[in-house]
């Protein structure tokens, strides 16, 4: 949905508003020097490390690592979808709100209403037919549950619901855009057929697509809507609506696998679970999972499967671990799954169980050392390449400290690596600030711009990087082409402009890093990285050249002009003026 709302009115509204402003009306903030502080309303703690700047319109707290611009905030504090934040913002700032039109915005309004009245269709079929209802009754499904959910079903017959909905070539193509036709040699017909049917809720409770269940073993047990304009299951958690609607916030929510578990463990009174759809849980879906509750608890099989997908959604958990987010791990016994299991055991041994299930850390570390040999040097040594990666995911925080101590007490050595600083005297280790990252030039400069996109102009000629194949050059350059036409963005428009840019959490990292020294030695600091990155394209260039035996006369001149190069950066980067 966030497509829908134009880059240039985000722009203009975070141009608009003032975080600081935005945020004073929640959490008191304190003036600290050229910033505000506060205690952090993520995260329990006493002294201030939460932080708002109001030149880079950006929040930052150093204890849990939150971050963000005044939109961002809003999602956080408030819960809210970024469409929604966006809503709330403009409102503040009497703004309308900008739909990115006809192409795209109306003929979605078209899509919701004809899945709206597919699934009235579809439940009024319920009523009708003893064979869905005897189906649904031996799967032990109360009327009401079947009710709230809003299951229906699709009878047999290639035509029932094209029949009763396509009158016309309007709504035929509707449906088509909606998933609910498929194409035949002989024409098109209806997608789902003989199958009780769920319907999938976006977090307005609008219907945007369907899983539709075989009632007998005939094709595929599920089939689900194909991907749409309005239905992307990546983005989606089935259930997800319901269980914001029956509680304002919840303390936990359960992540399953099926539809089925769903529906079953909200009969059973856990009307606080989601599932995936049928696909590995995704970023987006584990920081839609943490914005509707702080403690997420995965329920998985317990077969190979099982802990497959467990690990997928760990590493989409890892990176958004922030403090007061918690994760854990139920695996089920073989051959069973929610719905059996909490029929089974009732709720109130489900309860416990969910209650006892597995912390993120032991799941992390039991699959690691389950896979080397602990009592081996080497064994530990692969245990740390093969964890201390992946803990870096987890922002800065105590959770990150906590997992990196208990490495080291598994490995039995020490892992937490020591600070550099970046080339040059002038480019010191930041202060107090703990660094999961090392400063190398690329980076410097990268956070130089995204925290002052105006340095861009500062920047010289990149033409001695010429085929430049730095890791990271190609966004350096991008940022600086982008940050030269509209030097006076601030870093919170910048990060939200980039949204969908695959760089975009690096920034959003870079743009949390305190840099050294004052605004007077920002344009030499910024120049500083620069040139450092400079320093290391002419070594790479020096060490690719041919060995000196096989030198040509033109390689041998520029080598030599490489190696003056190579001289004069290092005696900048020293505090010498060239000559
Ligand atoms: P399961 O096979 O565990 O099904 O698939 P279930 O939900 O327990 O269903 P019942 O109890 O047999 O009725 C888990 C989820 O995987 C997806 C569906 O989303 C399903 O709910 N799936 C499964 C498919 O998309 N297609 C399939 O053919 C099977
Ligand atoms: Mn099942």
């Amino acid at each position: 949905m966030a497509g829908l709302i134009p880059d240039s009115f985000i722009e203009e509204l975070l141009g608009r508003v003032d975080i600081v402003e935005i945020i004073e009306r929640r959490v008191p903030l304190k003036r600290a020097g050229r910033e505000f502080q506060a205690c952090c309303p993520f995260h329990d703690e006493k002294t201030p490390s939460f932080t708002v700047s109001p030149q880079k319109q950006f929040y930052h707290c150093f204890g849990c690592g939150a971050h963000g611009s005044a939109i961002g905030f809003l999602m956080n504090f408030e819960g809210l979808e970024f469409p929604d934040a966006v809503e709330d913002l403009a409102h503040h700032a009497g703004l309308e709100v900008p739909r990115e039109a006809k192409r795209a915005a109306r003929p979605a309004a078209d899509l919701y209403d004809v899945l709206e009245a597919a699934s009235n269709f579809y439940q009024e079929q319920l009523k009708t037919s003893d064979e869905a209802i005897a189906y649904l009754k031996k799967r032990g499904l109360s009327g009401e549950i079947a009710m709230q959910f809003g299951i229906g079903f699709a009878p047999k017959g290639w035509d029932k619901l094209s029949g009763k909905l396509g009158t016309d070539d309007t709504r035929m193509s509707q449906l088509r855009r909606a998933g609910m036709l498929s194409q035949g040699k002989s024409g098109e017909y209806d997608k789902f057929r003989h199958r009780i049917m769920f319907p999938i809720h976006d977090r307005r409770g609008r219907v945007i697509g369907f899983g539709g269940r075989a009632l007998e073993d005939d094709g595929p047990k599920y089939l689900n809507s194909p991907e749409t304009e309005l239905f992307h299951k990546g983005r989606e958690l089935y259930g997800l609506y319901l269980a914001r609607k029956s509680q304002a916030k919840l303390n936990r929510i359960l992540v399953v696998e099926g539809y089925m578990d769903v529906v079953a463990l909200a009969q059973f009174g856990f009307t606080n679970s989601v599932a995936t759809l049928g696909t590995a849980t995704t970023g987006d879906q584990a920081e839609m999972l943490f914005r509707a509750a702080d403690e997420v608890v995965y329920c998985f099989d317990g077969d190979r499967a099982g802990r497959k997908a467990a690990w997928r959604a760990l590493e989409a958990t890892l990176p958004r671990l922030r403090e007061g987010r918690q994760a854990r791990f139920l695996f089920l016994p073989e051959g069973e799954d929610p719905d059996s299991m909490v029929r089974k055991l009732g709720a109130d041994a489900f309860a416990r169980q969910l209650d006892e299930s597995q912390p993120l850390s032991d799941f992390f570390f039991d699959h690691f050392t389950s896979a080397v040999d602990m009592s081996s040097l080497d064994g530990r040594a692969k245990l740390v390449g093969l964890s201390k990666p992946m803990i870096d995911w987890i922002p800065q925080g105590v959770f990150h400290d906590m997992m990196i101590e208990r490495l080291e007490s598994l490995a039995q050595h020490r892992v937490s690596e020591p600070m550099k600083a970046a080339p040059g005297r002038r480019a010191g280790p930041a202060r107090g600030v703990r660094t999961a990252q090392q400063r190398t030039p690329m980076r410097m400069a990268l956070a130089h711009l995204v925290q002052n996109p105006a340095l861009a102009l500062q920047t010289e000629n990149l033409d001695v990087f010429e085929g430049c194949d730095l890791a990271g050059f190609e966004i350096y350059r991008e940022l600086v082409d982008f940050c030269s036409k509209s030097p006076n963005m601030t870093t919170a428009q910048l990060l939200e402009l980039w949204h969908d840019h695959p760089a975009q959490s690096h920034l959003n990292t870079l743009a949390t890093w305190q840099l050294p020294g004052e605004d007077s030695r920002l344009v030499q600091e910024y120049r500083d990285a620069v040139t450092g990155l400079e320093l290391q394209w002419t070594e790479a260039q020096i060490a690719r050249m041919p060995k000196i035996v096989e030198l040509t006369v033109e390689d041998r001149s520029k080598l030599l002009s490489l190696q003056q190069r190579r001289q004069e950066l290092i005696g900048s980067l020293q505090g010498e003026e060239p000559d």
